[in-house]
């Protein structure tokens, strides 16, 4: 079997009782995803294992039953995978571009995930949300992050991001933002389920 047919198994397990809504979500972006330019046209071949699986490891680090604020959710990546497999949880996507929301307020319609998922247009730096966590993937550097998210899980929530490889750099280089707004973060390796392919992710809180 090939690597994207394992990751797509595992998906399958993952997602459970859900596993028919993320195939369904994966058609949408594999198709108008791929045709609104969301996605690349090569990223419909490793759609499994590159984005459902990678974005799903973040399972662990949100609490049962939290608010959550996906900043800069381009197609939905993670905060619409995120929502469909935890169905606790309630979930604000974030995105700045019309064409991109627009893609989010359709793909959360016909998946008939309203209202408990919901789609802002607009920064995330100007919006008055709060959350027990903020998820994002592929945004900006963890400095301006800090910058932009932090009033939006203080004091007692958390800043969840998807980073690989550069995460221990990032908090490296974040170091005097995180004094200044009195945070600590945490780089840890997660994954979607043992037989998937492990990722790092940056866990800021607050230093009580
Ligand atoms: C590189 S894409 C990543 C999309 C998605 N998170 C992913 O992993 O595929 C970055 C997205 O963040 C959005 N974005 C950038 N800055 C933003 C901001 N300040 N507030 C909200 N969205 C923002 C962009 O419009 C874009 O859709």
């Amino acid at each position: 079997m090939g690597a994207e047919a394992a990751a797509r198994d595992i998906a399958r397990r993952v997602y459970g009782d859900q596993s028919e809504t993320i195939e369904r979500y994966v058609d949408i972006l594999t198709s108008r995803g791929v045709k609104w330019g969301l996605l690349g046209p090569r990223e419909p071949e490793r759609i499994w294992s590159r984005h459902i699986l990678n974005c799903a490891a973040l399972d662990g680090l949100v609490p049962q039953g939290s608010r959550v604020i996906d900043v800069g959710s381009g197609a939905g990546l993670p905060g619409l995978v995120l929502a469909i497999l935890r169905p606790d949880l309630e979930v604000v996507l974030v995105e700045s571009l019309l064409r991109r929301a627009t893609f989010l307020e359709l793909a959360v319609d016909e998946l008939g995930l309203s209202p408990r998922v919901s789609v802002v247009r607009g920064r995330a730096e100007e919006q008055k949300v709060t959350a027990d966590v903020v998820t994002c993937r592929a945004v900006a550097p963890l400095q301006k992050l800090l910058k932009w998210t932090t009033p939006h899980f203080l004091p007692h929530g958390r800043l969840v991001a998807l980073k690989g490889a550069s995460a221990p750099e990032e908090v490296a280089a974040a170091a005097q933002e995180l004094r200044r707004h009195k945070l600590v973060a945490e780089v840890v390796s997660i994954r979607a389920d043992q037989e998937a392919e492990a990722t790092q992710a940056i866990v800021v809180r607050r230093a009580f």
